[in-house]
This record gives C-alpha cells, sequence and structure tokens, in this order.
C-alpha cells in the first residue's frame, strides 16, 4: 500500500510509520524536519501552521502514487493559548483546519476504497472525565476567533486544554462527515489512549512532560492509559489490516490491552453540528 502520513515523525505516529515500512509498505510522509528518504519512505515539506505548505504538499502527493491509506495524525498540545499570524488559534489551526485543508485538496485523488484515519482523542468527550478541560461546543468560528467565544474559560491553561479537546472532537466529527461524503471510503477516528513518553506535552516543557509521563498513567483507569508501542500497532492496524476495509465514520479507542470500537460524545454523534462544523471548516479556509 502507498500510505500518506501527517504526525509519523514522533510519538507513536513513528511507531506505526516505522512498523508499515518493515511491513513493507510504502510511505508519504509530511515532515517539518524532512530526513533523508529511505527505500521504503519519502519525506515531504510539510508545516501545518501554513496553507502553504499544506498546498505544496498536496500538490506532491496527489502527483505520485494512488493514495491507499491517508493517516491524519498530526496534532499539538500548548501550555497556553496562541495564535498565528492569520490571527487564528493555533490548536484548532493545525490539528483541525489545516487537516480540513489537506483532505479537501487530496479527495478527488483518494481512490474507491481508501482508508482515511484521523487521530481524534478521549479528551474529546466530557465522560471520559480526563484531566484536559472538555469542549463546550464544536463552533469553528468561536475555535478559531477564541476572543468571540461567550464560553472560553478564563485560565490561560484551560483555554489551551479546551483548545486542544475541541480540536480532537472536531476531527472525530470531520471523519464521520468525510464517511457521508464519500461512502466509498474506508472512515476511521482513533483514540490512542494516554500515551506516555511522546512529544506532545513538549509546550510544557520537558520537567513537566517527563513527570506527566511518569504520574498520570497511574492516576488514569488502567486501560485508559497505553504506549508508543501499542498505540503505533492499532494506527497501522487500522491504515492496512483487512478488518477495518469497510468503516463508515467509525470511532476506535484503545482499552488496554485492547483496540475496541467506542461511540464517542454525544456532540460528535450531532449531524447537524457535524455539517456545521465542516462548513465553517471550509468558510474559515476560504474554500466555501
Ligand atoms: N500522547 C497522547 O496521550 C495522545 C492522546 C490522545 C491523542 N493524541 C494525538 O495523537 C497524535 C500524535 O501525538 P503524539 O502523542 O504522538 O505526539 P508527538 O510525539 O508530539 O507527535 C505529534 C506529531 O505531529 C507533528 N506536528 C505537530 N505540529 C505540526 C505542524 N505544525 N506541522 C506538521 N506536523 C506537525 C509532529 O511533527 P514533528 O516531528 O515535526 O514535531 C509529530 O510528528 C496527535 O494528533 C495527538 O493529538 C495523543
Amino acid at each position: 500500500m502507498h500510505i500518506v502520513m501527517t504526525g509519523g515523525t514522533s510519538g507513536f505516529g513513528a511507531e506505526a510509520s516505522a512498523r508499515l515500512a518493515r511491513a513493507g509498505h510504502s510511505l508519504t510522509l509530511g515532515a517539518r524536519q524532512p530526513s533523508a528518504d529511505t527505500a521504503q519512505t519519502r519525506y515531504l515539506p510539510l508545516d501545518l501552521e501554513n496553507l502553504a505548505s499544506v498546498d505544496a504538499f498536496a500538490e506532491e502527493v496527489t502527483r505520485g502514487a494512488p493514495i491507499d491509506a491517508l493517516l491524519l495524525n498530526a496534532g499539538l498540545q500548548l501550555a497556553k493559548p496562541e495564535r498565528l499570524p492569520n490571527g487564528m488559534e493555533k490548536t484548532f489551526f493545525v490539528n483541525q483546519l489545516a487537516h480540513v485543508y489537506l483532505l479537501v485538496r487530496v479527495l478527488d485523488a483518494l481512490p474507491d476504497g481508501a482508508r482515511v484515519v484521523l487521530t481524534g482523542s478521549g479528551t474529546h468527550d466530557p465522560a471520559e472525565k480526563t484531566p484536559v478541560t472538555p469542549p463546550d461546543h464544536a463552533d469553528a468560528r468561536r475555535l478559531a476567533f477564541p476572543e468571540t467565544d461567550p464560553a472560553l474559560p478564563k485560565a490561560a491553561r484551560k483555554q489551551a486544554f479546551r483548545a486542544y479537546s475541541s480540536s480532537k472532537l472536531a476531527n472525530i466529527m470531520t471523519a464521520r462527515h468525510l464517511a457521508r461524503l464519500r461512502p466509498d471510503l474506508s472512515v476511521m477516528a482513533f483514540d490512542p489512549g494516554y500515551v506516555p513518553w511522546t512529544g506532545l506535552g513538549r509546550a510544557n516543557g520537558r520537567v513537566i512532560a517527563t513527570l506527566a509521563s511518569l504520574i498520570v498513567p497511574r492516576l488514569m483507569a488502567g486501560n485508559r492509559s497505553s504506549t508508543v508501542a501499542q498505540s503505533g500497532g492499532f494506527l497501522a492496524e487500522l491504515a492496512t489490516a483487512p478488518a477495518y476495509a469497510r468503516e463508515q465514520g467509525s470511532y476506535w479507542s484503545v482499552r488496554t490491552p485492547s483496540l475496541v470500537r467506542i461511540e464517542p460524545s454525544a456532540l460528535a454523534r450531532d449531524e447537524a453540528a457535524t455539517a456545521r462544523l465542516w462548513e465553517d471548516s471550509l468558510a474559515l479556509l476560504g474554500l466555501a
């Protein structure tokens, strides 16, 4: 298979891409700092903060071999809110809007039966009661411009947490919407569980990131904490295993030691909110 991936350079995404290459698949990885190509893996520049970079990446991958699987796994979590030069909130832009932009740019090049996996997170669901402030809504305009959001928490840290959980909610809703737009594809959302020792906590600094990796797994329900090897392995399976060849927006969550299909949050299942999120995301990207 030819697998195109964002977020394949670090954390459990790097584990997934390494496994897929070892299994003989050919990979194209979008990378902020591309490495030298190998026999199985081609690196192309991709910075999701910058739509011109996403455009160039999309142009290049649609010109190459047909895409059998598209894994949208890149993501960031900030310690305090940040804006991009275009004025939009950085987490929502990188995790959601830039991925929607990439999807739209490559959609016509995805053949019947191609797989698309978007990495979400259990933090999207208030019922999971994770330490991350859960989403309050999935209104793309308010998420892109939080100063317009009456539900914005006061504390900077909670704002950053909510931006993250909301972006992951948006990823899961986008998978469900894509499945309706293109029923010929196999579309999934993936929750890797809590995975310590990845780069996700890097904005907190090394000391806090290390402490979180040591402590958070002990505070969580045993089956909600995972490992880089386990979650990377599950992502590789979603991309290639025959069992996942006909998925219509299903949500797969790591419940150690298994990967199980569960329902996402009530808001993630709201079809009207999901369609609105897609339309508003396109409008914010200048694509509507
Ligand atoms: N770790 C967890 O507990 C956890 C739980 C639930 C969901 N997730 C999700 O899982 C995914 C992978 O996270 P991880 O924990 O493995 O973290 P990670 O080690 O920080 O990996 C994040 C990946 O995203 C890429 N990325 C970040 N910003 C980017 C940008 N502006 N342009 C292009 N690529 C960018 C990174 O590229 P670089 O190599 O250039 O940094 C890296 O490959 C994320 O979507 C995250 O939200 C993680």
